[in-house]
């Protein structure tokens, strides 16, 4: 049958570890996690992401959402591409987890970033969900480092990656809207990761690796 992943095989990716499922982001997906992001992602007196995506009006959340998915999807190339996943957790929408790379045929490296509805976080998802896309990154995909960065006053997204085995990879001074802020550097090596409980089913990697130059 031919959809969309026909065009694009990362729509068609799908990997499953237990009760967590990360599925590429296809269109019926797109309003639903605007959805989880307008219930709310964090408190709005904080800002964890480098863009402040989450906090514009209710109203415009499902296309700013759509439209960055969408901008991702045009700019896939074997140059630069996002790997964004729609993450279900025991068959329920939580959130998205991605890996982003530049040159990856060249670096085999790529950055993690990933956000979970409120209801769903402080459970462990978010630490299953990171280390199944490190898995998936350095199984399946033949990674041999992955980056990832947060704020100092994240402690949650550092306890993720302090618990999947990150080095701290150094720090430097930002401009978070409009106040110097310090990112906190991070660096996964395979050897470090410590694996999720459950082994990983991936659905379309055949076709994935081909549209990221693998096995070309
Ligand atoms: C960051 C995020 C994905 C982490 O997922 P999570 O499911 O909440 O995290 P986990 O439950 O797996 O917790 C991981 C570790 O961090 C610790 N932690 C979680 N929340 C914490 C908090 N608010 N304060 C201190 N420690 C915290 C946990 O205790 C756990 O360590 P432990 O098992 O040793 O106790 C999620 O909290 C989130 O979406 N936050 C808002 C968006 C965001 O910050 N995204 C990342 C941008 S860099």
């Amino acid at each position: 049958m031919t959809t969309a992943a026909t065009a694009l095989p990362l729509l068609g990716l799908r990997i499953t570890a237990g009760p967590v499922e990360l599925r590429g982001i296809t269109d019926d997906l797109l309003v639903p996690l605007a959805q989880l992001a307008i219930n709310g992602i964090h408190d709005p007196d904080s800002m964890p992401f480098y863009t402040p995506w989450s906090i514009a009006a209710a109203k415009e959340l499902p296309r700013n959402v759509a439209q960055y998915h969408w901008g991702k999807r045009s700019e896939f190339s074997l140059e630069r591409w996002t790997a964004d996943f729609a993450v279900h957790y025991e068959g329920e929408l939580v959130g998205s987890q991605g890996f982003s790379t530049r040159n990856y045929l060249i670096t085999r490296t790529g950055e993690t970033g990933s956000w979970l509805g409120r209801a769903f976080q402080g459970r462990g998802i978010g630490t299953a969900m990171r280390q199944v896309i490190c898995a998936f990154a350095f199984d399946c995909l033949d990674a041999q480092t992955i980056t990832s960065s947060a704020y100092t006053d994240n402690p949650a997204s550092l306890g993720v990656s302090r618990k999947c085995g990150y080095l701290s990879n150094g720090v430097q001074t930002v401009d978070r809207m409009g106040k110097p802020a310090i990112l906190q550097g991070l660096i996964l090596e395979p050897g470090r990761l410590v694996r999720y409980s459950s082994e990983l089913t991936v659905e379309g990697l055949p076709e994935f690796r081909r549209s990221i130059g693998l096995d070309a």
